[in-house]
Formats: C-alpha cells, sequence, structure tokens
C-alpha cells in the first residue's frame, strides 16, 4: 500500500519503503504539512510533528480562544494569504468584487490506481497501474464555490513524488487565477544549500550553489521558454552533503514556458520551497465550471548526495517521461550540416556530405536551417515551409531519395513557432506575428514569433509540417526555436485574458508537438532552443532527446554536460563532434578528446567530412564504431560523476550497466600540469567490488573494489623529461576506457 490513511485524524502518508511524505487537515480545514525524506515506520497518529508556537506580539491567529493557532508557524501544504501568513502563498484568486481571501477546507480524498494525464500537458505517466497510487485531496472555498484539487502521485520503485494542483469554478461568476503552484513546501529548518543550474546561450546549465539566506531566494523565467538563463531545477542539500553522501531534494518542473522555483527562508528560518507557473503577467480567467490544471512537478528525495538524486531522476524520467518507440530504441549517430555549410549549400553539396558520411558509419544526414523559402541568411522566410528551388531545385523529395540511397536516413530542421518579417507566410497573414497594439515590434534574430495561443495557427504549421513529413519519408525533426517573446500580446484573446497568453501560447506548442508524434510515431524529435534554451522534462515527454548547447567546445562541454546531468539521462543530451578551431570558442583540441566528450550523449558530427583527411576519416570511423558498440550502456546505465569541471583542472565520469558487468569511463584535464603528480589513480564508482573486471580488453584483470578504492592508473603524463615514456601531455587531455567483467 503507498497510501496509509489514519481516517481518525486526517492524515496521510505516502510512503513506497524508500520516502515518506506525511500531512494533515489543520483544526481551521486547510493542510498542514508534517514530513517529507526518508521513510518511517507508518503510525496511528503523527500530529506531534506539528509545533503550534505560542503567539508573538507581532503574529496574528485564526481564533480568538485559540491565539498558538498562527498560520504564520505552521507547515503547510499549499498556503494562502490573508489569513494570518505573511508568507508567499501557493495560490491567489481575484474575486469579481476585487477581494482576494481565498480560504480552501478539506472536503475529502480519492485514490486512484496509476496516475492520470493531465490533459493537454507533458506529464510523467505509468505503462502499468501498479507502478503508482495517486492520492487526490479535495478542497473547498465553501464561500466562493471554488474546488481545489491536489494531486500526490508516489511511485513503488522510486524515491518519487510528483505534484500538480486543479481549480475548478463551480459558482456562476468568473474568478480570475493570478497564482497557482503546482507544488509548495514547507521544511523546517532552512539549513541547506540551493543547487541550481544557471547559464547563457552557449554556456548552459552550471551548476550555481548558495547557502539559503533569510528572505525568497528565486530562479525563474519569464521569455516565454524555461530558458537557457535558469533551468526550471532546483535542489536543496544539507550543508555536509556531497556528490556521493547526504540528504538531498530535487524539484523539476515539466513544463518549457514561465516558471518560478523559489525558497523563501522566514524569520524563523523555516524554508518554502514552491515550484510552478511565473505569476508574473500570468492571470487565468475561470469561467462557470472552467477548470484550470497546473503542470507537474517531481521531487526526487535521495539519502546518498546528489549524485543519487540524478540517478534517480535518470531512471524515472527514462521509464515515466519519455515515451513512444525512441524510449528503448538506439538513437542514431548524426551528421548535421549546419556548422559544415551554415546556409551556403546545394543539393550536390549535401549528397556528397551524405556520401562521405555514410562511408564513416553514420546513420542519419540532417539538413539544418536554410532548406525552404528563400532563406539564404537568417533574415527571411521562417514560415514558408516549402522548399528553396535555387538550392534544391528537383525538390526535398529528390534530395531525401539522394541521401537514402547512400544508406542515410534523413532528418530536417524547422521552426514552427516563427515567422520572418520577410516572407510570404507574413504578407498573407501580418496578423499572425505576435505584437502589441499601438506598440512597434521588436526584432529576435531578424524574426518574429507566431501566436501558437491560436488554433488555426498551430493547425495551418502542422499541415506543412505533415505533408513535408509525408513527402519526404522524414526520420527526425530538429525542432529549434530562436528567440524570446516581446510585446506579448493576442488579438484572439479578451482584453481581461491577455494574462493567459504565455500558458496558452505553450499549449499550443504541446498540442503542436502530440499531433505530430501521434500522426508519426517513428519520427525522431531533438527539440532546441538556440542550442539548450529550452531543455526541460516538459519537451521530453514530446521529443526524447534536445541539442544540449551550440557550443561544440569540448572543454566547455564538459561544464555543460557535467550540469546537465543533474537532471537529465545522458541519452536526452545531443552531443557531437565539431570541427576546430571550435566556432564559438575558436579552441583547437584533438578529435580524440571532441569525441571522449561527446560520448556521454546521444552522438553525432557537426563538421564537413569532405575536410578531413585519410587520417582524420580513419579515426572517425573507430569513434562511430565505439559508439555503436556502447550506446545502449550509455542510454540505460547509471552515471556517477567522478571529478567536476567546477571545481577541478579534471573531470571525469563512468557510466555503470545496470548488471555492473561493464561501464564506460570518461576523464579529461583541462590544462597541462608541469612535473604532475604520478601516483594519483582515478577512482571509480558503482562496479561490483568482488568482481574482475578487464581494461579495454588487456590481459590484466582488476578486482572492481582495487578499480573503486586504489583507482586506476591513467597512461603516463609527459613531465619534462619521459618523452619517450609520455603516453600523454599538452592541454586538452583526455582517455576514454571501457571496463568488462571477466
Ligand atoms: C540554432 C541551433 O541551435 C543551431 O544548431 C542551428 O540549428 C541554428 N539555430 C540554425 O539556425
Amino acid at each position: 500500500m503507498l497510501v496509509n490513511i489514519n481516517e481518525d485524524n486526517h492524515q496521510f502518508h505516502l510512503t513506497n519503503g524508500k520516502i515518506s511524505y506525511i500531512f494533515h487537515v489543520l483544526k481551521n480545514g486547510h493542510l498542514g504539512h508534517l514530513y517529507y525524506g526518508k521513510a518511517l515506520v507508518h503510525r496511528d497518529d503523527f500530529s506531534h510533528f506539528q509545533c503550534y508556537d505560542n503567539p508573538t506580539p507581532s503574529s496574528c491567529h485564526l481564533y480568538e480562544e485559540d491565539p498558538a493557532f498562527s498560520l504564520e508557524t505552521i507547515r503547510q501544504e499549499y498556503p494562502v494569504y490573508g489569513r494570518t501568513d505573511f508568507r508567499e502563498p501557493a495560490i491567489s484568486l481575484r474575486y469579481l468584487d476585487g477581494s482576494h481571501i481565498s480560504d480552501f477546507h478539506y472536503k475529502t480524498y480519492r485514490i486512484l490506481k496509476g496516475k492520470p494525464k493531465l490533459e493537454g500537458l507533458p506529464t510523467t505517466y505509468v505503462e502499468h497501474d501498479e507502478e503508482a497510487t495517486t492520492l487526490q485531496i479535495i478542497l473547498e472555498d465553501p464561500t466562493r464555490q471554488v474546488m481545489l484539487t491536489l494531486n500526490y502521485t508516489i511511485f513503488k520503485e522510486l524515491p518519487v513524488i510528483t505534484r500538480s494542483s486543479q481549480l475548478t469554478n463551480m459558482s456562476d461568476t468568473a474568478v480570475y487565477i493570478e497564482r497557482m503552484m503546482a507544488a509548495s513546501l514547507d521544511f523546517a529548518s532552512s539549513e541547506f544549500d540551493m543547487v541550481h543550474l544557471a547559464g547563457a546561450w552557449s554556456r548552459e546549465r552550471h551548476v550555481k550553489e548558495r547557502r539559503l539566506e533569510a528572505g525568497i531566494q528565486s530562479i525563474s523565467s519569464i521569455r516565454g521558454a524555461s530558458s537557457h538563463q535558469h533551468n526550471p531545477f532546483l535542489a536543496l542539500r544539507r550543508p555536509m552533503t556531497t556528490e556521493h553522501h547526504g540528504e538531498v531534494y530535487g524539484f523539476n518542473f515539466i513544463y518549457s514556458s514561465n516558471f518560478l522555483a523559489q525558497v523563501e527562508v522566514d524569520h524563523y528560518e523555516t524554508a518554502r520551497v514552491m515550484v510552478g507557473i511565473h505569476p508574473f503577467r500570468f492571470e487565468w480567467k475561470l469561467g462557470e465550471n472552467e477548470s484550470f490544471q497546473s503542470p507537474e512537478v517531481v521531487m526526487v528525495y535521495a539519502e546518498h548526495g546528489l549524485n543519487a538524486m540524478s540517478q534517480h531522476f535518470h531512471d524515472f524520467y527514462r521509464n515515466h517521461l519519455i515515451r513512444g518507440v525512441w524510449k528503448k530504441k538506439d538513437r542514431p549517430i548524426l551528421i548535421n550540416n549546419w556548422e559544415a555549410t551554415y546556409f551556403d549549400f546545394n543539393e550536390q553539396k549535401l549528397v556528397s556530405i551524405a556520401k562521405e558520411a555514410s562511408q564513416l558509419g553514420v546513420e542519419l544526414f540532417v539538413l539544418d536551417d536554410g532548406w525552404f523559402g528563400k532563406r539564404n541568411d537568417d533574415r527571411t522566410s521562417l514560415g514558408d515551409w516549402w522548399e528553396n528551388k535555387e538550392k534544391l531545385p528537383n525538390g526535398l523529395g529528390y534530395v531525401a531519395d539522394e541521401i537514402r540511397k547512400q544508406g542515410l536516413a534523413f532528418g530536417l530542421w524547422f521552426e514552427p513557432e516563427m515567422i520572418s518579417p520577410k516572407s510570404e507566410l507574413f504578407e498573407e497573414h501580418p496578423d499572425w506575428a505576435i505584437s502589441t497594439p499601438k506598440r512597434a515590434s521588436s526584432l529576435g534574430r531578424n524574426q518574429r514569433v507566431l501566436d501558437f495561443s491560436r488554433e488555426e495557427i498551430v493547425s495551418y504549421i502542422y499541415e506543412k509540417m505533415a505533408e513535408l513529413i509525408n513527402r519526404t519519408k522524414l526520420s527526425y525533426i530538429k525542432w529549434d526555436m530562436n528567440r524570446y517573446m516581446t510585446e506579448v500580446y493576442s488579438t484572439a484573446l479578451a482584453a481581461d485574458q491577455q494574462g493567459e497568453f504565455f500558458h496558452r501560447y505553450i499549449l499550443g506548442v504541446y498540442q503542436l508537438y502530440e499531433r505530430l508524434t501521434e500522426a508519426f510515431p517513428h519520427v525522431l524529435f531533438e527539440s532546441c532552443a538556440g542550442g539548450g534554451g529550452r531543455f526541460d522534462p516538459g519537451m521530453f515527454y514530446y521529443a526524447p532527446q534536445a541539442w544540449a548547447s551550440d557550443n561544440t567546445d569540448a572543454v566547455e562541454r564538459l561544464k555543460i554536460q557535467y550540469g546537465t546531468s543533474l537532471v537529465y539521462p545522458l541519452y536526452s543530451m545531443g552531443s557531437h563532434v565539431s570541427a576546430v578551431p571550435n566556432h564559438q570558442t575558436l579552441r583547437t583540441t584533438s578529435l580524440e578528446t571532441r569525441a571522449n566528450v561527446a560520448y556521454f550523449g546521444t552522438f553525432g558530427y557537426e563538421l564537413n567530412p569532405l575536410d578531413l583527411t585519410a587520417e582524420e576519416k580513419d579515426i572517425i570511423k573507430q569513434q562511430v564504431e565505439l559508439y555503436k558498440e556502447y550506446r545502449s550502456l550509455i542510454r540505460d546505465g547509471d552515471f556517477y560523476r567522478l571529478l567536476s569541471p567546477f571545481e577541478k583542472n579534471e573531470t571525469a565520469w563512468i557510466v555503470v550497466s545496470k548488471d555492473k558487468r561493464e561501464a564506460l569511463v570518461g576523464w579529461y584535464k583541462v590544462l597541462a600540469t608541469p612535473n604532475p603528480n604520478k601516483q594519483a589513480n582515478l577512482l571509480l564508482k558503482g562496479l561490483n567490488a568482488e568482481a574482475e573486471y578487464t581494461i579495454n580488453g588487456n590481459d590484466a584483470s582488476h578486482f572492481g573494489d582495487e578499480l573503486m578504492y586504489q583507482g586506476v592508473a591513467l597512461p603516463i603524463e609527459f613531465n619534462g623529461v619521459n618523452k619517450e615514456k609520455a603516453e600523454r601531455g599538452g592541454d586538452f587531455q583526455s582517455y576514454v576506457f571501457h571496463l568488462r567483467q571477466r
């Protein structure tokens, strides 16, 4: 039983033997939070976990006869503002008379086997009902006739709970939702460090940490996408928690638009965490009998450090978020022509790239930006989704066939949500681009954004894409999104519904994804937003992989991929080998090091194979073979971070198969150091201590305990005098090796 209920005292205990999550109904009918963490034995009464403090002169109380009952000091599940709690609320409603006070009283609960879908939204799912149990708590504000449902799903095999909320208006007047978080959680103490992922274009998802301090600390996006700047993820770790030891609580929001994830440390040094749609410029008009469903937040508890938290997220997303035929299938090794040609290509150039790539063992050719309309640079044609006849006189179908004749599958780039002011689509439908009346419209990369809150626009784009998928027999789509939103307004929404825009927009995006993935289940989607600007679990529900960053420099990728791995599994990260000097940093690293970093993701190439020397081609053939051999291990294995690029000159990681029979290790040293330590071995993790392993198929065998506690000796490094002996030296060194149990 995953949900235990103490009916007498209205206590709810979700537990799967790994975690416990406990809450109860307070005397005023609201929900009080009791516990979240390592599993506790169930008992009849947990009410002593809540402390009702004596009132201070500055606190307010609900009952004259009980001044100790103040929501200011009580830990809650889904708090409101204006009823004695002065912290930020989970929900705020505006009624037609201008008042804002809400008072939700517990009414009843429902237990559902498995997990219901959240209509129109990306959500985690179960394949069989036994995998999870959902508890729905129904609360009602009788004065205003609005009903609030809080959904909690606990999963049987993992320390994971998902939460979301839903509001239904049962009155005959409209209610305006000003704020509605997916979940809120009150921790008894603020003795935590907050870990999150921040960055910018071409340096996404760097790991950031800070001690919680009094006041509100938050990460957010109000850009219309989850953003390069902040990922919708935060974790609270105990101050002593490290990668492999100690408690940590992770929160990840399954949403791709404006979000807020914040921690409020109050004057008693408790910590309130909440995650949801960003309330800034959000307002949703809820008419009679209408409901609003929040997206979902995933909460992971880990007892053994950040790495364990990451592994739980990876397992959870691999089994309960990523869907369809690509869930368990090998992802093709691709070649993308973007950095090889940019906009400058023709049929013959593309086919010769494909021909060369096919000889290297590559499996999929992706034709990137520039194949449509009159697109010869980034100033025109977004929205004109038909082939550029100047570049492709025989049509896209012909090119696709020619590429397939080379033995490669064919994939295509789209930027479905965008429109160029210089395009036939814009000439025909200038009103389809987002704009605010009486205001000039800003450009981003010379383009504007289509109003995806309008169904007819989404349908138009669907028809165009579906026609091309059918005609060119596409196997893969790279769905790009290269600018954030400004002058946001929709001509299709009433004045008092403009606050719905951002959410309706992303629902339009999800709807297009849903229609396409349903109609073309075999097509592999890779999401992209100027690199990793929309790298979030909302996207992974539809597109099982995402272009992690436009930055393909091996050194920069160490940080990007390391940070990304905090939450997302390796096979969600598009990671390619590109030409040097690198186009984003002008740094030159070896072909070997570039691949050694890119292997730990969904592998591919972003270069012109016609420019390669015979020797480089031989190296690439071996790289492709290596990835083919180990890609299922990379896809399904347990990932351990060993050395952090944020702390050291060296980075290392290992992916170990679930049965521990094999593993792939990546080690990297950014800058050479003179006369280095020769004794310091690389300590591995996750192996079977008693099993014997060979390294790269060599004769010598090593026990797992030796590899983990004595470590692996790295190839001999140049120390200024050992020229003959040295196996490595110089900047940007790397070493990838494979372990197999004897
Ligand atoms: C941004 C993407 O991240 C790149 O990979 C490439 O597809 C360009 N857009 C094309 O415009």
